[in-house]
């Protein structure tokens, strides 16, 4: 049996209600806290940013996992650090010196990811992945909850479970977007090792059992 990691994405929280929804994640059976911040260049939308994040942070009691959908990361790298986040994710899209990123991540004491677009192969990952912690599949185009999952996804877990094997290497593949109990096993069966899901956990009338549920059907 296996120990999928589920990690909730506060973006589909009651952000009118966030310390309760913080609460149930804390008591739940999720592993980590999923956080997308969005600054509407990389990305066509504005989620939050570091004011949210410090009070997030103040209250969760799991890893914090901070998905960055920005241009140019490095800029904010130990200000991330410092508000709490213990994974930080960079697009490979958004990076001219991805080596010197990754490296300038782990300086700050986090675990370092990288996440590619539904267009990017991850063979272009080939060079690196025994720099990089953890690699988020983008499942959807970044940007938004909500959206309906790309179901191309499932190779491209099979085909980087691979290359990590054959690299010997310790990465963790992580899946966000349109994650929902209809394709969680299947993403597990190819190699999936973290689970975000969002609008599906959130939109569910039972948050705690949803989560539970996930944890289950991805042992
Ligand atoms: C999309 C974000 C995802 C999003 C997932 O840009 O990176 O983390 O919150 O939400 P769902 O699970 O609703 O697709
Ligand atoms: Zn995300």
């Amino acid at each position: 049996t296996k120990n999928t990691l589920i990690a909730p994405s506060v973006l589909a929280a009651d952000f009118a209600n966030l310390q309760r929804d913080i609460e149930m994640i804390n008591n739940s059976e999720a592993d980590w806290f999923h956080i997308d911040i969005m600054d509407g260049v990389f990305v066509p939308n504005i989620s939050f940013g570091m004011p949210v994040l410090q009070a997030i942070s103040k209250h969760a009691t799991k890893t914090i996992d901070v998905h960055l959908m920005i241009v140019d990361p490095d800029r904010y790298i130990s200000t991330f650090a410092k508000l709490g986040a213990n994974v930080l994710t960079v697009h490979y899209e958004a990076c001219n010196h991805l080596h010197r990123t990754l490296q300038a991540i782990k300086a700050e004491g986090m675990k370092a990811g990288v996440a590619i677009n539904p267009h990017t192969s991850v063979k272009v990952l080939e060079d690196i992945i025994q720099d990089i912690d953890l690699v988020c599949i983008m499942s959807v185009n970044p940007g938004f909850g909500g959206q309906s999952f790309i179901e191309k996804t499932y190779d491209k877990v099979y085909q980087l479970k691979e290359m990590i094997k054959r690299c010997k290497s310790n990465t963790l593949i992580e899946i966000d977007g349109g994650v929902t109990n209809k394709n969680a096993k299947q993403l597990v069966d190819a190699g999936a090792d973290v689970l975000v899901a969002g609008s599906y956990v959130f939109g569910a009338e039972n948050p705690t059992a949803t989560i539970a549920d996930l944890k289950q059907i991805t042992k």
